[in-house]
Order: C-alpha cells, then sequence, then structure tokens
C-alpha cells in the first residue's frame, strides 16, 4: 500500500491577486504505508484543501505532495475520496451509484449486482438499492457516497468529515464498520473529523492542525491495541489523549 509524502508544502489561493489567502503554511507530513491517519483542526484550517490536493484536485503553490515519490497530478480511482459535501448521483439509483465506479469500468451485469448487494449491506442501505437520493435523508446519502468510494477499492482512502451528519449509534456502527474493512484490506485512510473521540477511536496517528494559515500543530500518536473496541472509550488512555486534543484546539 503506498504512503503520502508532504514536503514544504504552503497553499495560497489567489496567489498574486488583491484577494489571496494562504490557508497551508508549510506542511510536513508523512502517512505511511497502511496506516490509519486522521486530521482535526477548528473550521477554516485547510483541511479539505489538504485532502483534495491528496485527491488530485488541486496543485500546491509551493511544496509537493508525493505518493510513493511520485508528484500526486490529477485524480486517480486509487485515490478515493469521500468529500464533505454528499456527491451523489440524483439521476442513479442508490444501487446504480454504489457500482458506478465498477460499472464505467466494465463490470458485467452479475460483478455489478454482487458489488451492489455487498456495499449497500455494508452500509446500512439494504432494502433502499432501488431507492432515488431524493428520497433519502443526508445521512443515507453520505452512505450512499461512502459506498460508491468502498466499491471502487482504492488503495487510499481520504475521508472528509464522512459521518458528521450521521447520528451516534450509526456513527458508531460505521467506525467499527470502517476499521473492519481497513484492517482487511489495510489501505492507507487520511480521514478529516471534528470529533476528536472519532479520531482516537480510529487512528494510529493524528494530526492537530492550528487555525488559519493551517500549520501541523501537533501529531498525536494512538497507541491503543487493536482491534479497537467500544470499550476503549472509556479508559485512562483514551480519555487522556482526548483531553490532551481538547485543550490544544483553539476555542
Ligand atoms: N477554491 C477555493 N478558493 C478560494 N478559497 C478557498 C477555496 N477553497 C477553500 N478556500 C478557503 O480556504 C480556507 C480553508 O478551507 P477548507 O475548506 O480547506 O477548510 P476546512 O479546514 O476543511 O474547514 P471545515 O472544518 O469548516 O470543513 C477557507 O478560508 C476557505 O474559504
Ligand atoms: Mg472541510
Amino acid at each position: 500500500m503506498p504512503e503520502i509524502n508532504i514536503e514544504n508544502l504552503t497553499h495560497t489561493f489567489g496567489k498574486g491577486q488583491p484577494n489571496e489567502l494562504t490557508v497551508l503554511d508549510n506542511i510536513n507530513l508523512t502517512f505511511e504505508s497502511g496506516s490509519f491517519n486522521a486530521i482535526v483542526g477548528t473550521s477554516g484550517c485547510g483541511k479539505s484543501t489538504l485532502l483534495k490536493m491528496m485527491a488530485g484536485l488541486f496543485t500546491p503553490s509551493d511544496g509537493s505532495m508525493k505518493l510513493d515519490d511520485k508528484v500526486i497530478q490529477g485524480t486517480d480511482r486509487r485515490r478515493g475520496m469521500v468529500f464533505q459535501q454528499d456527491a451523489v448521483f440524483p439521476w442513479m439509483t442508490v444501487a446504480k451509484n454504489i457500482s458506478y465506479g465498477p460499472r464505467l469500468r466494465g463490470a458485467s451485469a452479475a460483478q455489478q449486482r454482487e458489488i451492489e448487494a455487498k456495499w449497500t449491506q455494508a452500509v446500512g442501505l439494504k432494502g433502499f438499492e432501488d431507492r432515488w437520493p431524493r428520497e433519502l435523508s443526508g445521512g443515507m446519502r453520505k452512505r450512499v457516497d461512502i459506498g460508491r468510494v468502498y466499491a471502487n477499492d482504492p488503495d487510499v482512502l481520504l475521508m472528509d468529515e464522512p459521518f458528521g451528519a450521521l447520528d451516534a449509534q450509526t456513527k458508531e456502527r460505521m467506525q467499527s464498520d470502517l476499521l473492519d474493512t481497513w484492517s482487511q484490506s489495510r489501505k492507507t485512510v487520511v480521514f478529516v473529523t471534528h470529533d476528536l473521540e472519532e479520531a482516537i477511536f480510529l487512528a494510529d496517528k493524528i494530526v492537530v492542525m492550528s487555525a488559519r494559515p493551517g500549520r501541523v500543530h501537533h501529531i498525536e500518536t494512538v497507541s491503543l491495541p487493536r482491534p479497537r473496541t467500544d470499550a476503549m472509550r472509556l479508559t485512562d488512555e483514551f480519555i487522556q489523549i482526548k483531553r490532551r486534543l481538547w485543550e490544544m484546539l483553539d476555542h
């Protein structure tokens, strides 16, 4: 699985124009191959921008972002992204949204059905296969998005607050399911969240960013054993990390 290296990355939107805005300042980070990484930081500190760069949607104005020593340029199926705003196709049913990527790459009808069944079930949408996005709640649409990205089986999974719109129980289930999926395939994951508990529960490494322009303020290594269990949320170690991170964030 691939490793991501970010070196001396600075990004200014509208560089050279009167309204230029530097959103990321001298970021240096490594996301090791097969690791689960979280990014936390206050609203507007550049988390989505950084993730979109990893997806290949923007190029940094300075510095570099590499995947396995190759500069990231343009989008690639190997880097799957779940966007902060859901990106389902309104003209496709739930099942067709989920099998979109494999269908584009020529999967047979039988393969598509298999993928649709597997991932609608995995994201808790069994029974909704033939529904249209407009007939779903916001959280359900989000789950279609997640299913569609999972179905593409990328090597790098970039997730921008994917569970933000879900209720606490669904969220915890989706977190555990994500860890199961990850432990079977060991994708390199970069997961943006505002939820410290979610970051600690999921990640090996948590990057804490400071407010705009976003800088790397702290890197927390989470050494809770795997597989992670819900009971770990109540351990001293978990609570201490949560307190430490909470105090670091700008309030
Ligand atoms: N395409 C763009 N053009 C100009 N400015 C942009 C663009 N995209 C983002 N920005 C600005 O960059 C800054 C960082 O935005 P970004 O979406 O990366 O923040 P974020 O950390 O993801 O915030 P949130 O937690 O609210 O999602 C913001 O001030 C935003 O206005
Ligand atoms: Mg964002």
